[in-house]
């Protein structure tokens, strides 16, 4: 089948590189050139575990394309995949420029039947929206449907979980859209993987209600994390004992300086703004947003508390910039938001990362950041190591290194990548997150 996605960014690409994989020609465009270029040589320009391997093998067999030329894409295609970036706008609500800019694109291009697929988190109702702006603006007498098929994926195992989702959304309410979209999963849907047909909007709906859902989750972990610091309990036990309910499930029940990204601030946003809408005040994603921009002050507080009430002129060893592992990724993420922070106080911030030095550098623009490239050496003479996010690298360090290299022994691990008797035993100062155990 002759694909096109619009947008090669984390889902464009990911999803025109693993439609090519099932054996389909797939063209993946973008406006932005350099994009394009390093994508057609094989050379993802952010990092994604696995996708340079699929790249490079699915250019060669050439069953996939990178192109700014987004009109020989469409009419090329027999579906069209939206994957450009729908941002939040100041005041919560979503950004759908991209969209319509596409929608346009698409009508003039419309020169047989398509099927127009939304897989870019867009508000309940814009791919009617689509539908009306390709209907006004395409030539008479061509056909096409609309449909939204939501994508679930997590930057840091991209490929793995596009190829075997836990589910797959498709709303489609034409008999052609729901067998051409069939056939173009056939490879996971041969696999049981369950598959969710059902109306647009009802897809469109799915996608924010899930983020929604995993961001109280985590919102509401950090907040029982916060009352373990205070009553000394520790809450990788209680959160253990909550994940063995099979009602309630191990997973998303780990606390840390709040959740980012660039789904999980912005889907909630959306989602309370959607709700606005049609007259509904829907609070408990309002408080989780609430507690998740507390939660991010709080590890700030964490760090100032443990530097005695005052950073002001000290080297604070920061591990981890990316919003999680496994990603260079730097949209929202809690470590930014603390690196800044620390600065604003007066602290030096030397930082290490695996992969987001450099996206970081540009959003940090500031003498007191100092990134460097090796994770031992920004801890020489700093006042404290804080770990922001928990690249596994973190967790098999040499721990009588950082001891030897830091000026006092002091450790805030905002992931609990370690544990708190072992520290204290080799003689740290240590703070984590819920379990913090009285001194
Ligand atoms: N990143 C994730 O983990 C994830 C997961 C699920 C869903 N989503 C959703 O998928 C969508 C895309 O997210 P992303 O993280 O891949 O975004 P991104 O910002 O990484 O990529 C979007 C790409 O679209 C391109 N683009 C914008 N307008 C264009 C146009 N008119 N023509 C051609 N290209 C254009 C941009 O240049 C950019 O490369 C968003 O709606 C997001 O909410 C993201």
């Amino acid at each position: 089948m002759r694909i096109a996605v619009i947008g090669a960014g984390y889902v464009g690409a990911v999803t025109a590189t693993c439609f090519a994989e099932f054996g389909n020609e797939v063209v993946c465009v973008d406006k932005m050139e350099e994009k394009v270029k390093a994508f057609s040589q094989g050379e993802p320009p952010f990092f994604e575990p696995g996708l340079k391997e699929l790249l490079v093998s699915n250019l060669k067999q050439k069953r996939l394309f990178f192109t700014t030329d987004i009109d020989t894409a469409i009419r090329d295609a027999l579906v069209v995949f939206l994957a450009v970036g729908t941002p939040p706008r100041g005041d919560g609500s979503t950004d759908i420029s991209s969209i319509i800019e596409v929608a346009k694109i698409i009508a003039r291009n419309l020169d047989g039947y398509k099927v127009i697929v939304t897989k870019s988190t867009v508000p309940v109702g814009t791919t009617y929206l689509i539908r009306d702006i390709i209907e006004e603006n395409k030539k008479i007498g061509v056909s096409f449907d609309v449909a939204s098929n939501p994508e679930f994926l997590r930057e840091g195992s991209a490929i793995y979980d596009f190829m075997h989702p836990d589910r797959v959304v498709i709303g489609a309410e034409s008999d052609s859209a729901i067998a051409i979209l069939k056939d173009l999963y056939r490879p996971i849907y041969l696999r049981d993987t369950p598959f969710v047909f059902t109306d647009i909007k009802t897809a469109e709906l799915i996608k924010y209600v899930c983020n929604s859902f995993l961001a109280m989750k985590i919102s509401f972990i950090n907040e029982v994390a916060n009352i373990c610091d205070i009553v000394g309990s520790d809450i990788h036990v209680v959160a253990r004992a909550m994940g063995l309910d099979n009602r309630i499930g191990p997973k998303f029940l780990h606390p840390g300086p709040g959740f980012g990204g660039s789904c999980l601030p912005k889907d909630t946003l959306a989602m309370v703004k959607i709700a606005e809408n049609i007259g509904y005040d829907f609070k408990l994603v309002k408080a989780t947003i609430e507690v998740n921009n507390l939660q991010k002050e709080r590890a700030v507080s964490k760090i100032v508390e443990v530097m005695e009430g005052d950073v002001r002129g000290k080297v604070i060893a920061l591990w981890g910039l990316s919003f999680k592992p496994n990603t260079d990724d730097i949209r929202e993420s809690p470590a930014v938001y603390i690196a800044k922070r620390l600065i604003e106080l007066g602290a030096v911030v030397k930082a290490y990362d695996p992969a987001a030095l450099e996206n970081a550098v540009s959003e940090i623009d500031n003498p007191n950041f100092i990134p460097m490239e090796d994770m031992y050496d920004v801890l020489k003479g700093s006042d404290c190591l804080v770990i922001a996010t928990e690249w596994s690298q973190f967790r098999n360090a040499d721990i009588e290194r950082i001891k030897g290299l830091l000026k006092k022994p002091i450790v805030v691990d905002l992931r609990n990548v370690y544990e708190p008797e072992n520290m204290k035993k080799m003689g740290f100062i240590y703070r984590g997150m819920g379990r913090s155990l009285k001194e």
